[in-house]
């Protein structure tokens, strides 16, 4: 399916928000099994992607790049922490557009994973900043725009995660997508939708896209970073700046207010410590088939694993293919 539900639901929005199709899309459902409950679902977004590298962030490059194209913007800068997902993501395929990025780096608890995806990020052609800190990062972003301006042209900025309003559109495409699957009847209307937070946009996205779609289901938001404002009026708030995006260019709509909770019952020490939980929750998931990472979605799917005993629960898997 190339043409986005956005567009398909409301038409004005097809001359307004340019989009560009970078995953193959609906991703699946299924039933996990083996876990322990038997009302546990997956909407599998770890395939979504071209080029040996997905999740979640693809689905918010797949607004940000085009709207940056036609801004005419060449270089963007970002921040992440050392093993960022997002920069990584933001840096391949910015790159097939002619879009540089460059990143400002925070330190995170390191380990083979974060080492491993430093790696990745040294040779996607991204050039890096280790600014360590969130303060010293602060303090170091007049320099960066300056250093990295092309004439007068300062690099355009991208949020953490890619949680910008316009990249919240993804998930919210994610929403609507889900909702035709659910009218389908490949999978129970879900009373509770699990996913992990880092910058809030997939949650914020999802939750938007879920009362577009009228679905009632409630998105519980586990947060796994303490360094965002992200409680569940943050959230919220973010998911009512996507809506007025999509209404200032051209979508007219009226709906409940996003169902939506965020938790940090499952963030343990903080941003990228491991928890016992959520390391156990990782072999549930592993026999179910799901490889998850230990710092976004093995957090989740322990939330997952005891969140609305009532369910039926849908898991998100947002960590992607890596080569
Ligand atoms: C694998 C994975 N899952 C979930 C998230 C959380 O998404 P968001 O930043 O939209 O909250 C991220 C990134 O932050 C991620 O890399």
């Amino acid at each position: 399916m190339t043409t986005p539900q956005l567009h398909r639901r409301f038409p004005a929005l097809e001359r307004t928000l340019p989009f560009l199709r970078l995953g193959d899309a609906p991703t699946p459902v299924r039933k996990l099994t083996g876990t322990g409950r038997d009302d546990l679902w997956c909407k599998d977004d770890s395939g979504y992607g071209s080029g040996g590298w997905g999740g979640n962030k693809v689905r918010k490059l797949e607004w940000l790049l085009p709207e940056l194209r036609r801004r005419g913007v060449r270089t963007v800068l970002t921040v992440g922490a050392t093993g960022t997902n997002w920069g990584l993501a933001a840096t391949l395929y910015g790159r097939e557009l002619g879009i540089d990025t460059v990143i400002a780096l925070v330190d995170q608890p390191e380990d083979e994973h974060v080492r491993e995806q430093l790696r990745r990020l040294r040779r996607s052609g991204a050039t890096l900043h280790f600014t360590r800190s969130k303060p010293l990062t602060m303090a170091a972003a007049p320099w960066l725009f300056l250093r990295h301006a092309r004439g007068l042209r300062l690099p355009s900025y991208l949020p953490a995660g890619g949680s910008a309003p316009i990249g919240v559109l993804g998930y919210v495409e994610a929403g609507l997508e889900l909702g035709d699957q659910v009218e389908a009847g490949e999978l129970p209307e879900p009373r509770c939708i699990v996913t992990a937070v880092g910058s809030g946009g997939t949650a914020a996205g999802l939750a938007l896209g879920c009362a577009l779609a009228g679905l009632r289901s409630q998105v519980l938001a586990v947060v796994v970073n303490e360094t965002l404002p992200l409680a569940t009026v943050d959230l919220t708030r973010l998911a009512g700046r996507a809506a007025a995006v999509l209404r200032r260019r051209g979508a007219a709509f009226d709906i409940p207010p996003p169902r939506l909770t965020s938790t940090r019952a499952h963030l343990g020490r903080g941003y990228g410590h491991h928890t016992t939980e959520a390391t156990a929750a990782a072999q549930v998931a592993e026999a179910a088939g799901l490889h998850l990472d230990p710092v976004y979605t093995a957090k989740a799917f322990a939330a997952a694993l005891t969140a609305a005993p009532d369910g039926p629960v849908l898991f998100l898997n947002t960590y992607g293919p890596r080569t």
